[in-house]
């Protein structure tokens, strides 16, 4: 069975989908696998560092042989046409919004995986892209809110006098936020947090923050059976704001991870509670590619409000690309391995398993996601 990584085609992407690692696992399978020159630079992977692990360096043509590619982000129509008929890809896939990149795998009869639907369930754990990523970005966020902090995070007693501890608030915390707020710890700064779900204030407390939130009737209910946070009502949101803005104020950093499944992000911060903060202040709004938590943040860009800093960077685990690709790697071999045969070293869909066809896009010239099967794509694409 031959494997393909890519090089990723989209400029701001600097992860690779698999590591030494992955490969040599691979490998012992009974794959060939093969990785287009250069395609770990970025993740500061060599060539040579994948060449001593097994694999073969190629260039993008052998992507037109192989039964297997890997990627990061979804192929574009022009890369779809170049894969084998029949190829499987897993991939962070991106669908809504993309319907037509969808409809071109299923043109090209590609069995097209969109990762970042894989259940939340004990047995898919180790392949589960959000958790992975999202954990870094988190770190991240906090790394990138420091450098762009004007003052020290950690309380200094010095002999030229005391530097006060900074004041983190981190708000959702979920697996980014989590990360965030012990990151934002380990750095020394006194955190708070906040969260729509009542399962999230223990694990604030545990990691040694507080939490703070409207904790009424509706804030019991906010969670989900998925584990995902709903949407408020209005009249929460305005309780939700009243708190914030008396709070904002006084924090220093202020790290956002706000997400709603299938919803854009909540506005959670305004334009006047950017402006009651400290000068040298700075937000991290993570939300931005799914339209920001604060107000004013622009994707892709760190804005000035007077002298608070909004940063509003994207692809956030690609700022730590090293580290989050060799995780990346690991959850599509995770994946991958389940339909491996053991036995043969080949590859055969069980179209039955629950990890397949929760993530299972396109297959047999068909998009085949309950999500985007309308009548558009019904019977075949067009
Ligand atoms: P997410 O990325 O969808 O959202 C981030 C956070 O924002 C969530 O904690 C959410 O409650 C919060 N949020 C939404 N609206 C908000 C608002 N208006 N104000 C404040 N916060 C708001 O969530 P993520 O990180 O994917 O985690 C969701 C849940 O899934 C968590 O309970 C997490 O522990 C759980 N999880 C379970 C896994 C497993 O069982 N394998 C793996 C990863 C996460």
């Amino acid at each position: 069975m031959n494997i393909f990584i890519p090089k990723e085609t989209t400029a701001s992407e600097t992860r690779v989908a698999a590591s030494p690692d992955t490969v040599k696992r691979l490998i012992a399978h009974g794959c060939n696998v093969s990785i287009e020159k250069g395609a770990g630079e970025l993740s500061n992977i060599t060539d040579d560092a994948f060449k001593q692990a097994g694999a073969s360096i190629s260039d993008a043509k052998s992507a037109g042989s192989a039964d297997v590619v890997l990627k990061v982000l979804r192929p574009s129509p022009a890369e779809a046409k170049k894969y084998k008929k029949g190829a499987i890809v897993l991939a962070s896939m991106d669908p809504y919004g993309n319907e037509k990149d969808v409809e071109a795998m299923a043109k090209a009869g590609l069995s097209a995986f969109a990762m970042e639907f894989m259940p939340r369930i004990t047995r898919a754990q180790s392949m589960d892209v959000l958790s992975s990523q999202a954990n870094l970005a988190g770190y991240q966020a906090v790394v990138e809110g420091a450098a762009n902090y004007a003052r020290a995070l950690p309380m200094m007693m010095t002999a030229a006098g005391t530097v006060a501890a900074a004041k983190c608030f981190v708000m959702g915390a979920g697996v980014a936020g989590l990360q965030a707020i012990a990151t934002a710890r380990r750095l020394g700064a006194v955190v708070t947090a906040t969260d729509v779900r009542p399962a999230a204030k223990e694990q604030v407390e545990s990691l040694g923050a507080k939490f703070i939130a409207v904790e009424d009737d509706e804030f019991k209910q906010a969670e989900t059976s998925g584990g995902y946070a709903k949407e408020m009502s209005d009249e929460y949101k305005a309780k939700q704001a009243e708190l914030v803005a008396s709070h904002i104020a006084k924090q220093d950093i202020v790290i956002t991870t706000a997400l709603i499944p299938g919803r854009p992000a909540p506005k959670l911060i305004t334009k006047d509670m950017v402006k009651s903060m400290q000068p040298g202040s700075v937000l991290v709004d993570l939300a931005v590619e799914r339209g920001g938590n604060v107000e004013g943040a622009k994707a892709g860009e760190i804005v000035k409000v007077g002298d608070v800093s909004i940063v509003g960077h994207l692809n956030m685990p690609g700022r730590i690309a090293a580290s989050a690709s060799l995780l990346y790697a690991k959850n599509l071999l995770a994946f991958l391995e389940t339909m491996i045969d053991k036995e043969s070293g080949s590859i055969s869909l069980d179209l039955e398993d629950e990890l397949v066809s929760a993530t299972l896009l396109t297959h047999d010239g068909k998009v085949v996601h309950p999500n985007f099967t309308d009548a558009k794509s019904e019977g075949g694409t067009s």
